[in-house]
């Protein structure tokens, strides 16, 4: 295996450039025909600051990796654009030219395969937080991995990988996020609002599907109601 580079080593007084990411969920591999054990860890990749430095570079998803302690070692990065449209999987995270200060917003994702001792792998992997490192190149400028989401250890429940998928084919992104507040409240503070309400669901149906009090959307009332329901189990 080759040597891997820690950026933080090299880095001690030099400008680092700054690369922010959220973990957001993880599904069953036995879905595309792995054994159970696996699971898919999906993570967004958020920003890239290099305002702070003078030097350029690429950067590529094929030197993230997972440092997942010591249970487990060295994870790589699994979906490149190809394999990511097995299950359908957009936008993913390709290379990324970073000019000389330049700030980026990326919002792109990347999938790694993590084994588990729960057979049930992504209720293990969605209570676990998992770590990116990026194996830098030497001579390059260092590269500093801020996951923006780090305390946090439950992810919305994802069993099915389609449901990952599912919120970024409907226009809800644009102006939600899971966490933070955009445009529109964040998922997870919805979630919180209705949580133990029991008519909940069918009004956020109504009012999402039927516009009313809600912008427009381009969703159908069953996609409206099942993106409600997943935004409820949050
Ligand atoms: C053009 C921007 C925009 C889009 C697109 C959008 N929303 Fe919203 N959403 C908002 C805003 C603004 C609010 C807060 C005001 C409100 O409640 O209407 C909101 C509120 C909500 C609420 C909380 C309503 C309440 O009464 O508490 C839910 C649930 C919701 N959106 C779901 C969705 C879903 C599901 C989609 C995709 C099908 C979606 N939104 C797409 C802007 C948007």
């Amino acid at each position: 295996m080759a040597s891997r580079h820690y950026s933080w080593l090299a880095a001690c007084n030099t400008p680092l450039s700054k690369i922010t990411y959220q973990q957001v969920g993880a599904c069953n591999a036995n879905e595309v025909g792995a054994q159970d054990h696996l699971a898919f860890v999906f993570f967004r990749f958020q920003e890239i600051d290099n305002s702070k430095t003078n030097a350029g570079y690429s950067f590529h998803p094929k030197r993230l990796w997972m440092n997942t302690g010591d249970l487990y070692s060295g994870y790589d990065y699994v979906a490149t654009g190809q394999q990511a449209s097995i299950f359908g999987l957009s936008p993913m995270l390709s290379a990324v030219n970073v000019a000389p200060g330049a700030t980026i917003q990326v919002n792109k994702y990347v999938v790694f395969l993590v084994e588990t001792l729960d057979p049930d792998a992504p209720n293990e992997a969605n209570n676990t937080s998992y770590f990116l490192l990026y194996n830098n190149p030497e001579n390059e400028v260092g590269k500093l991995l801020v996951r923006s989401n780090a305390s946090q250890t439950s992810w919305p429940n994802t069993h099915r990988c389609a449901d990952i998928n599912f919120p970024r084919q409907s226009t809800c992104l644009t102006c939600h996020a899971i966490d933070t507040k955009m445009v529109g409240p964040a998922f997870r503070e919805i979630a919180v609002k209705y949580k133990g309400k029991a008519d909940a669901q069918e009004k956020l149906v109504a009012q999402i599907a039927g516009a009313k009090g809600h912008p427009a959307v381009d969703s159908s009332a069953t996609e409206v109601r099942a993106l409600i329901k997943w935004i409820l189990s949050m």
